[in-house]
């Protein structure tokens, strides 16, 4: 099978030095690559701005943009059977990119924004019988917002992690995840490291082609 995985965070620049992002690492979405790759697949890992080596084995491409994410996904989706999408995908940027560090005396107190492509949502008409998997961050109990966003982004899986609940979320090698399913199916993995995380979401994925 043909794994395509986003990882890291995006950043939205406003000018050449200052930019919107969040504190995804990556971490996550690496482990999955790497556990397809374990698991006897190919993998092909689109990576924002995070400073991990690349996995043996693991083909991987860099960007920096949620719309560079999308256009360098919507290249590679054609050749996968399974789409996982660990990516922390900024939802806004900035209205105006200016190419000149702004001046702080001639910066407006408020940031006009614009929406970003909701990647998985764009990727959706392409999606035929490949398996899409999707990753939500929530503040608390993730079951409401997770089931929301299994059915609106059109997905088979998706994980949930509470990001404030300690050893889960962002940053640290462990995660605590849920895995619910279109099915209905509900799955609660405890405490344990990305990578055995990550080898479940390959394992429920291969299962669900
Ligand atoms: O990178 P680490 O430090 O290891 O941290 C891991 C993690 C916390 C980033 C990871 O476990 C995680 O939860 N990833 C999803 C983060 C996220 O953006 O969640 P969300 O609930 O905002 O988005 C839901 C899904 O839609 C995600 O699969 C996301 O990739 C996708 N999305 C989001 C926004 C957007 N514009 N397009 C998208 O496709």
């Amino acid at each position: 099978m043909r794994f395509l995985v986003s990882a890291g965070p995006t950043r939205e620049f406003l000018d050449p030095v200052r930019f919107l992002s969040n504190r995804s690492t990556g971490k996550m979405g690496f482990a999955v690559a790497e556990a397809a790759v374990a698991a006897g697949h190919e993998a092909v890992l689109v990576a924002g701005p995070v400073t991990l080596p690349t996995p043996d084995g693991v083909r991987r491409i860099d960007v920096v943009s949620a719309c560079e994410m999308l256009a360098a996904l919507e290249r590679e989706l054609p050749r996968a059977d399974v789409l996982v999408m660990t990516a922390a995908v900024a939802d806004w940027r900035p209205k105006a990119l200016s190419p000149v560090k702004l001046k702080k005396a001639g910066m407006a107190a408020t940031l006009e924004l614009v929406a970003n492509p909701d990647i998985l949502k764009t990727l959706a008409p392409l999606k035929g019988r490949k398996v899409f998997v999707g990753f939500a961050a929530e503040t608390g109990d993730p079951t409401e917002e997770a089931r929301r966003k299994l059915v609106s982004k059109g997905l088979d899986l998706i994980c949930a992690n509470d990001v404030t609940v300690s050893g889960a979320g962002f940053g640290v090698d462990t995660n605590i995840v849920t895995i619910f399913g279109r099915d209905g199916s509900r799955t609660e993995l405890p405490l344990m490291s990305k990578r055995a995380v990550a080898d479940h979401v390959v394992a429920k994925a291969c299962s669900l082609l």
